[in-house]
Formats: C-alpha cells, sequence, structure tokens
C-alpha cells in the first residue's frame, strides 16, 4: 500500500478521546528505562514484553504522588483495601466478587503461583500447564522443583479435554499430588475461556483428584462481546485458588501487588500460606492496584476501546501486509499470537527453519516475542503486544512486511 493510504488506514483507527494509547509520543517512550523500552537498541520499536504504551490513570498517579509527598512508603499493612478494592470491581464487572477474608497479599502473581503451588502440591509433584504459555510458567514451576505437564491447546487456541485428560492422569499417576496452573484469560493467544470449558476442567480435575490454581493477571482486559467468567464463581470450584492484580490492566508491573483468593474449600489451604510470602509486596503497589481498581474503571474502558482498534487495526494490516500470517484477533488481554508458518522465511543458522521473531528483530527492527519459548505448538509463531500507538502498530508491521522483501 503507498504510504498515503496508509497513513489514511491508521487515521481511520485514531481519534478516540481520552485514548490513553494516544498519549505519549515515540520520543516520551524511549525516555522511558524499564525493559521493554532498554532491552532493545534505540532503532529497534519494541512490542514484546507486556508492557503498555500509556500514562498511568490519573486516580493511580494521583494516589502514588500522594503517598511520595507524605513518604508513606513502609511496609503494606494486609492488602484488606486492595482485596475490597478487587471486590467492588469484579463485583460490578463481573457481577462476582472473592471474600475478602479468604484473599492474601502477595509480592506479585507469578509468586503467588509458587506459593499456592507449593500449598497444593510437594516437592517433585505435577503442575500441568496449557502451552503456547507464558513462558515463566516453565521457569517458576521447575524452580520450585515441580515436574511440568503439558496439555496443549487445540488448533483454535481453545483448552482440549482430551490433552487435559491425559495430563491429568500422567501427573497423577503412582498416586502423586497434582496441580493444574490454567491461565485465564490465556496469554498469548487471548481466549477468554467459556463457561463451558471451566465446567469441563472443574469436572476433570475432580475426577483426577487435581487441584486447580488459576492465574486470572489479564481478566479486566475483556473486548466487547465477550464475557470473562471468574474461575472460581463457578459451580464446583470450591477447592481452587485464583491469583489476580491490577498490574496488567493498568500497567503497574513496577510497582508490584497481587493477590490469592481461595474458594471456600481451601481457606484453609491459603492459611498455611507462611507469612513471610507476603512480605515482598510493596506498600506502593498495595496502594496503587487499590486506586486503579476503585477509580480506575472510566479509564480502563477508554483503554479497551483504543485496543479494541488496535485489533481491528491489526488485522487488516496483516491482511493488505503479511496476508500468510494467520492471526486471530483475541478475546482479552493486548496480546496476540501471530502464526507465521505460511511465511517463507530464510533459513535460520544450521539451515533449521529460522524463527519468525528472529527475522523480524535482524531484518526489520521490530522486537516481538519468539514462539518457541511459549512451549509446545510455539514455533513459527511469535507474539505481538497491541498496547501501543495505532500509528506505532502500522508502522511495525511495514518493518515485518520489509523484513521479507
Ligand atoms: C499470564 C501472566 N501471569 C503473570 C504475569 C506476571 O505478573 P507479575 O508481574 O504480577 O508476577 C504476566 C505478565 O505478563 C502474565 O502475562
Amino acid at each position: 500500500m503507498p504510504a498515503g493510504r496508509e497513513v489514511a488506514a491508521a487515521g481511520k483507527y485514531r481519534g478516540l478521546v481520552g485514548n490513553p494509547l494516544q498519549t505519549l509520543s515515540l520520543a516520551d517512550l524511549r525516555r522511558r528505562t524499564s525493559e521493554k523500552w532498554r532491552r532493545y537498541p534505540p532503532d529497534v520499536l519494541p512490542l514484546w514484553v507486556a508492557e503498555m504504551d500509556v500514562p498511568l490513570a490519573e486516580p493511580v498517579a494521583r494516589a502514588l504522588t500522594e503517598a511520595v509527598a507524605l513518604g508513606d512508603t513502609g511496609y503494606p499493612l494486609d492488602g484488606t483495601d486492595y482485596a475490597s478494592a478487587l471486590a467492588g470491581f469484579a463485583r460490578e464487572r463481573w457481577g462476582w466478587a472473592p471474600t475478602v477474608e479468604h484473599t492474601r497479599l502477595v509480592p506479585d502473581v507469578m509468586l503467588g503461583i509458587v506459593e499456592t503451588v507449593r500449598l497444593v502440591t510437594g516437592y517433585g509433584d505435577a503442575v500441568v500447564i496449557s502451552p503456547p504459555v507464558y513462558p515463566p510458567f516453565y521457569d517458576f514451576l521447575r524452580g520450585a522443583d515441580r515436574r511440568v505437564v503439558e496439555a496443549p491447546l487445540n488448533a483454535e487456541y481453545r483448552l482440549d479435554p482430551d490433552a487435559l485428560d491425559r495430563a491429568f492422569a500422567e501427573a497423577v499417576a503412582g498416586g502423586r499430588q497434582a496441580a493444574y496452573l490454567l491461565c485465564s484469560p490465556h496469554n498469548p493467544t487471548g481466549t477468554v475461556h467459556t463457561a463451558d470449558e471451566l465446567a469441563m476442567v472443574i469436572e476433570l480435575s475432580d475426577r483426577y483428584g487435581v487441584r486447580v490454581v488459576v492465574d486470572e493477571i489479564h481478566a479486566p482486559l475483556i473486548y466487547p462481546g465477550v464475557t470473562f467468567r471468574p474461575y472460581l464463581s463457578m459451580p464446583g470450584s470450591e477447592r481452587g485458588l485464583t491469583l489476580l492484580s491490577a498490574s496488567k490492566a493498568w500497567n503497574l508491573a513496577g510497582v508490584k501487588a497481587a493477590l490469592a483468593v481461595a474458594g471456600p474449600a481451601a481457606v484453609d489451604d491459603l492459611a498455611r500460606m507462611p507469612k513471610v510470602a507476603g512480605d515482598g509486596a510493596s506498600h506502593l503497589g498495595a496502594l496503587a492496584h487499590t486506586a486503579a481498581l476503585r477509580y480506575g474503571g472510566p479509564w480502563l474502558d477508554e483503554l479497551l476501546a483504543g485496543l479494541d482498534q488496535n485489533r481491528r487495526l491489526l488485522g487488516d494490516l496483516l491482511a493488505e501486509h503479511l496476508p500468510q500470517v494467520r492471526y486471530r484477533p483475541p478475546e482479552g488481554t493486548y496480546l496476540t499470537w501471530l502464526d507465521c508458518r505460511d511465511l517463507v522465511l530464510p533459513d535460520g543458522d544450521s539451515g533449521a527453519p529460522a524463527d519468525p521473531a528472529q527475522v523480524f528483530l535482524e531484518r526489520g527492527r521490530v522486537a516481538l516475542v519468539s514462539g518457541p519459548l511459549f512451549g509446545t505448538g510455539g514455533t513459527g509463531h511469535a507474539r505481538f503486544n497491541l498496547a501501543t500507538s495505532p500509528e506505532l502498530v502500522t508502522e511495525a508491521v511495514r518493518r515485518m512486511a520489509a523484513a521479507l522483501r
């Protein structure tokens, strides 16, 4: 497409009043010192790690600046403010609320997952995960001396009952304890699991005695027309444990805090979590997350409108410039999973098929996340982060297409 039409295409997706994805210039963003902006040289457009190119929501910025002005930078109390803010948000958005007394403050979602998995499994036990999935699931579970058993998603990126059945059987073989770590919504495909799919998980996990731990960090990021169903709102989920956080939806990865929530039959398990497990949460984090959940709803809606435009823009741009890339718009999250297996790529080192993310980085100067890191099903894929301006989404696809010429 000629340059003029390209600009017009991006223009069609601009102009949302208050779109936080259109506030910061590339020059502003390049002044950031976080991993997203400093991992690669300045000529690389970074659309990899799950950070967003947005300013802070005003209520969050206010909570943080007031705390800094007051020197209110001590230890967090116990997370009950955060939990009651989450309960208010969850009740309004999802028609379900966690019981504040059944929650624990944890430093972040990944450390919360590790502590929770430790409550319901022992040394060397298996934890089932559904690849392609968030790469640190592998590292953190193995680091906690758990065995990873894979139950891959099906070709439509949905949970696969047969794969889960096989994986659960393998996980509990020999009478061992086991857990299933469910990513809901799913990173990297943006799949939002339906109530029927969650009911299937409950049925199978009950049959095998597998405990379910659910990572719902992306749950506030759901697109119009899609319904998110919190795992613990499902009948039969009473033994489940969920991790929730404001960190993805309000871009707060640098001010850490998260919540572990127990279903009614897992309360005694959560009570066994050592007190020190929560000590790594930051007071500033808890304040920021609380403000986000309590007052950040209007900002989130503007963000979601911008992301919704971007997921459609990406589809149009790929159809135009890279029609061999298969793309299913995500149902939730700002992450998208690009199936690049039909692209003709130069051979990689040692003559093996090249990794598309590597080609886009080296020849196009766009950083995506390499598919094989996400486990089985990742080869030939790359993860693209939509949480930027329409102009940078457009520029990224232009660079990706140019990389293949
Ligand atoms: C599914 C999922 N879980 C956990 C995390 C990390 O969360 P935290 O920084 O709270 O550990 C991410 C970050 O992108 C994620 O996508």
